[in-house]
């Protein structure tokens, strides 16, 4: 094969920051994909429906102008606290402005300080969403440092997310950016209210390779690449046809200088290659027939939303991934698979 047309795909997991960084990722995200649900943990996180209506306007005035980018729509998320207030969240879902909820326990990563501390303090919040059918978007993974850090997302699905379910049976729930068996065996268990994203770069890599000839900073990000065994569980997951796995990158842009520190930062962006990496690992699995599913068509089933009506093209064409990325701001930011080829290129 060596052409492939997509119905146009929606990346269901996106950090795009703001001011100079937002500038200079946005445009990468919006070529490749007609939604994206956009994480609101910036600096001062996206908490009320006023303040993501306000980066809703950010983000739209950050898009240039031009064919490629005009399908794009962001789709807002709220930050959860232990103050969230369940009448907040019914008026954000009500008038549009909310897509669905975001849960970081506290500190688990990145700009999570302001995260949830008491599960049982959101009790409305959830029981309000559950009648909605608003999607309660999880970072699972335990923030307990006596827990290893391999194991935060196991030990977050036997000790939280089971408990969730049982009080909650009808709230939909997607467990995000997974990377272990357990997390794919336990959302197919749940099917009937959960679903996960899965990034490329889980796909890609497995712990191990964080470490590949000497530390390597840009292969770093929460939750932590996990053993070969989940790598290939992952892989199994997307390529299996089943609609409870759907495309989400985790794009979490950082500038360079603040991942290769002392104290490195979580993320690794991949808006720049995100479906070509993709495309990779489907034709390495010898399943590009059920890319489309993955990418265009299980994410929209499970937000209850339309499938695009646009299209994207891939071409069989090596290119090379670029080395940075410039920012505004003077600072940069370094695409997974840097200085690479890659063996398929979406057309423009
Ligand atoms: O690696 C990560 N980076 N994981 C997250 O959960 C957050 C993200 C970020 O915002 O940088
Ligand atoms: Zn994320």
């Amino acid at each position: 094969m060596t052409e492939i047309i997509l119905r146009r795909p929606d990346d269901w997991h996106v950090h795009l920051r703001d001011d100079a960084m937002l500038a200079a990722v946005l445009p990468f995200t919006a070529r490749q994909f007609g939604r994206a649900i956009v994480m609101p943990n910036l600096a001062e996180p996206v908490t009320t429906p006023a303040l993501a209506a306000d980066y809703r306007h950010r983000i739209l005035q950050a898009l240039p102008d031009g064919k490629e980018y005009e399908h794009f729509e962001p789709l807002m998320t709220c930050y959860l606290t232990d103050e969230t207030d369940a009448g907040q969240i019914e008026k954000g879902y009500t008038d549009s402005v909310f897509a669905a909820a975001k849960l970081y326990p506290a500190n688990v990563t990145t700009n999570s300080t302001n995260g949830v501390t008491d599960i049982t303090s959101l009790e409305p919040v959830f029981a309000k969403m559950q009648e909605m059918g608003m999607p309660l978007l999880l970072h699972g993974e335990v923030t307990d440092p006596e827990v290893d850090i391999f194991d935060r997302e196991a030990v977050y699905i036997e000790h939280v997310l089971s408990q969730l379910i049982k009080e909650f049976p009808q709230l939909k729930i997607v467990m995000e950016h997974v990377t272990t068996k357990d997390a794919v065996e336990f959302v197919r268990a749940h099917r009937d209210q959960m679903a996960a994203t899965i990034t490329a770069h889980h796909l890609i890599i497995n712990r191990s390779d964080i470490f590949e000839g000497g530390i390597t900073p840009h292969r770093y990000c929460l939750p932590i690449a996990k053993r070969e065994v989940h790598r290939l569980a992952l892989r199994e997951a997307v390529t299996s046809g089943d609609s409870c796995f759907f495309l989400g990158t985790d794009t979490a842009p950082h500038p360079v200088s603040d991942k290769e520190a002392a104290c490195g930062c979580a993320g690794i962006f991949t808006a720049v290659n995100a479906l070509e990496l993709y495309t990779q690992v489907f034709e390495e699995e010898n399943a590009l027939d059920n890319l489309e599913g993955f990418a265009a068509l299980h994410g929209p089933a499970f937000y209850g939303m339309d499938t695009n009506e646009g299209a994207v093209t891939l071409v069989k064409k090596d290119w090379r991934v670029p080395g940075t990325i410039a920012v505004p701001d003077g600072s940069s930011v370094r695409p997974f698979r840097a200085g690479r080829t890659l063996n398929w290129k979406m057309k423009d």
